[in-house]
């Protein structure tokens, strides 16, 4: 069967597609049809922080499937609480309440409706190059204009600032506004870290005007930057967290997480999901915080992202303008598009990587990736650039 060509056929479209079919992954590889290994430095972008089929994420998957799926949240269950302890202890103890989702976009979409109910204000601030996701409400506070353009009107009123700009920042946040909301590193944005002054002034200017400090950990949470929160780097705790990503070992699973203050002013019923918190992904998600807390993880991230982030360094090119990042989150910022030298990486290597805009290269590698492999990657970026 050619599964290419069906799948071109049917597919909605909106993504462009690689030329070949993974069909499996393991650790740090995928396989295609054909046999071919790729080192798979992108991992669902991001979600395999713990790599494909962690043994204890499959195992905990397998044992619920057979016990209870779903569960919808009228009922109380066994594995949510579980879920809900696993992952509140990991936390400062303000952020105590969780309502569990089953994306990233969604666990942004609820920290909007939250920030509203709890404020009963209607302004967002939020920065430009941000991504939070493409329903409604958090493409409102994404930068990006070709997301936003096609499907206005938006929500309103939103604010862009410049990140990393403090005083835009003091400036936009007012009596007004419900929320800012901010990624620590920018990820689709072009791997961008905020800068400490930043992420402190915002929470001093929310916590001045009465406003909620929403930080978005989809893609940096849980030990992808070198902590086990990017917030950690900042000495700066938030209002409302929203994760995604590696939060379910590769099981979609998100949550917002948030405080006594603000979940107790969301009225009963005023939000929900089917899915969201149904046993099998809280299984999971238990499974994947306790073998990335249980082996202290972001330990590991932190030591392979500087080793990867030297080696892209010292590569001798004129068409590099910088290599940046945070832990096992890593740009190469060229000078020219990078979707070309991404695709050649995987032709010509067989590693997969994805663009951050048009011109940034972007490694998510899983964690369990080791040294050498980071090394050889690095040298086939050299490689490629320098053909
Ligand atoms: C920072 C951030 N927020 C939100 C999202 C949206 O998450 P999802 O694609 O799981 O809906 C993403 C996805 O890339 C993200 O990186």
């Amino acid at each position: 069967m050619d599964w290419l060509a069906v799948e071109k056929r049917h597919d909605s479209g909106v993504y462009a597609k690689s030329d070949f079919v993974i069909t499996r992954g393991e650790g740090a590889y995928v396989y295609d049809t054909e046999g071919n290994r790729y080192l798979d430095l992108i991992n669902g972008i991001g979600v395999g922080f713990l790599g494909h089929g962690h043994p204890k994420v499959v195992a905990a998957i397998k044992a619920q499937a057979e016990r209870l799926m779903v569960l919808p949240q009228v009922f109380a269950s066994d594995r949510r609480a579980e879920f809900y302890r696993v992952l509140t202890d990991v936390l400062p103890e303000p952020l105590s309440r969780v309502f569990p989702t089953n994306s990233g976009t969604e666990a942004v979409e609820a920290a909007l409706k939250f920030a509203r109910a709890a404020t009963g204000r209607k302004k967002f601030v939020a920065a430009m190059r941000s991504f939070h996701g493409r329903s409604f409400g958090s493409l409102s506070v994404t930068w990006e204009k070709k997301y936003r353009e096609p499907f206005k009107p938006l929500v309103e009123p939103v604010t862009f600032i410049p990140y990393n700009d403090v005083r835009a920042l003091e400036e936009a946040v007012d009596e007004e506004t419900a929320a800012v909301i901010l990624e620590p590193v920018q990820g689709e944005g072009g791997v961008r870290p905020a800068t400490p002054a930043f992420l402190q002034a915002a929470r001093e200017r929310t916590e001045r005007t009465g406003a909620l400090l929403i930080l978005d950990e989809i893609q940096t949470g849980f030990g992808r930057t070198g902590r086990l929160f990017a917030f950690e780097h900042y000495g700066v705790v938030p209002d409302i967290l929203t994760l995604a990503k590696p939060l379910g070992g590769g099981f979609p699973l998100g949550a917002m997480v948030t405080t006594d203050a603000v979940a107790d002013r969301m009225p009963k019923g005023a939000h929900g999901s089917t899915f969201g918190g149904n046993p099998l992904a809280m299984a999971a998600g238990t499974a994947a915080i306790q073998a990335i807390v249980e082996e202290r993880l972001w330990e590991r991230a932190e030591r392979l992202g500087r080793v990867f982030m030297e080696a892209l360094r010292k590569i001798e090119s004129k068409k590099i303008r910088e290599v940046r990042g945070l832990g096992l989150m890593v740009g190469v910022e060229l000078k020219e598009k990078a979707a070309p030298y991404s695709k050649r990486l995987a032709e010509q290597h067989r590693i997969l990587s994805i663009q951050a805009g048009p011109t940034v290269m972007r490694f998510l590698p899983p964690v369990v990736v080791t040294e050498e492999e980071l090394l050889r990657a690095a040298e086939a970026v050299g490689e490629v650039l320098n053909e």
